[in-house]
């Protein structure tokens, strides 16, 4: 696959900018953008012989942390990481954040919640004035199978719009995330959302919601490049 320019130089960035010797137990985000981070976290760790823990957001996470020879841990052992980097679908100039494009938005909140920082790394297309200007997908939203036809029409009565259910291309019927759930990809007119706080606990408390891909107000810093391999930091 060829390198993505714009999200390997944010990658790095990121990680030139926060892996150091006083950092011992990070979050390993997933996605894409990801992958070319962990490639570098992989080569400090050996150069600089940085002892270092990498909890995963995910399967892939998981084995991104293996397959590149670092040390593995979870949320079950550790609870306070120093930092976390992840990539995202679309970060607004408020720092709201949608994720969950590759379906692992529940992991992904949970280690989010559990470090000190939480830094974003994307292509720079992904930021935006107004979140849902750029994701057109909808909000992922992860929920219990049994649940699922219920809630589609729960979130469509209280808050409007279309849910879809998250189906696969290589199999038929629901994907299933990391934790056996479904996901609903909820479409609606976003430019008429002012308070995206208060749309995340509304689906919150729709029964058979676990969890949403709407990360409010969790980012410390955020790093995005563009094809030329500049990058532009915000906090
Ligand atoms: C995974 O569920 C997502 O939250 C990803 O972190 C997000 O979709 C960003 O992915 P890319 O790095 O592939 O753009």
């Amino acid at each position: 696959m060829p390198t993505d320019k714009a999200k390997e130089s944010a990658a790095i960035a990121a990680v030139d900018e926060h892996i150091n010797a006083n950092v011992h137990i990070i979050g390993i985000g997933s996605g894409s953008t990801i992958v070319p981070a962990v490639k570098k976290i992989a080569e400090m760790v050996k150069k600089d012989k940085l002892d270092l823990i990498c909890v995963p957001t995910s399967l892939q996470a998981r084995e991104l942390i293996l397959s590149n020879g670092l040390k593995l841990g979870s949320l079950i052992e550790y609870q306070e990481l120093d930092l976390a980097i992840d990539g995202a679908d679309e970060v607004d100039e408020q720092f709201n954040c949608i994720k969950g494009g590759g379906g692992c938005q529940t992991q992904e909140k949970l280690v989010a919640i559990c470090a000190k920082k939480f830094i974003v790394v994307a292509d720079e297309k992904k930021w935006s004035k107004n979140l849902g200007d750029q994701w057109k997908k909808g909000i992922p939203i992860e929920v219990l199978p049994i649940a699922y036809k219920i809630t589609k029409k729960e979130i469509e009565k209280q808050l409007g719009g279309e849910v879809v259910v998250r189906e696969g291309t290589e199999k038929l019927g629901p994907v299933l995330t990391d934790q056996a759930n479904f996901i609903l990809d909820w479409k609606f007119d976003s430019s008429k959302v002012s308070n995206w706080s208060d749309i995340n606990t509304k689906l919150k408390l729709i029964p058979g919601v676990v969890e949403t891909g709407l990360f409010i107000n969790m980012i410390s810093k955020a790093y995005f490049g563009n094809s030329e391999g500049k990058v532009q930091v915000k906090t």
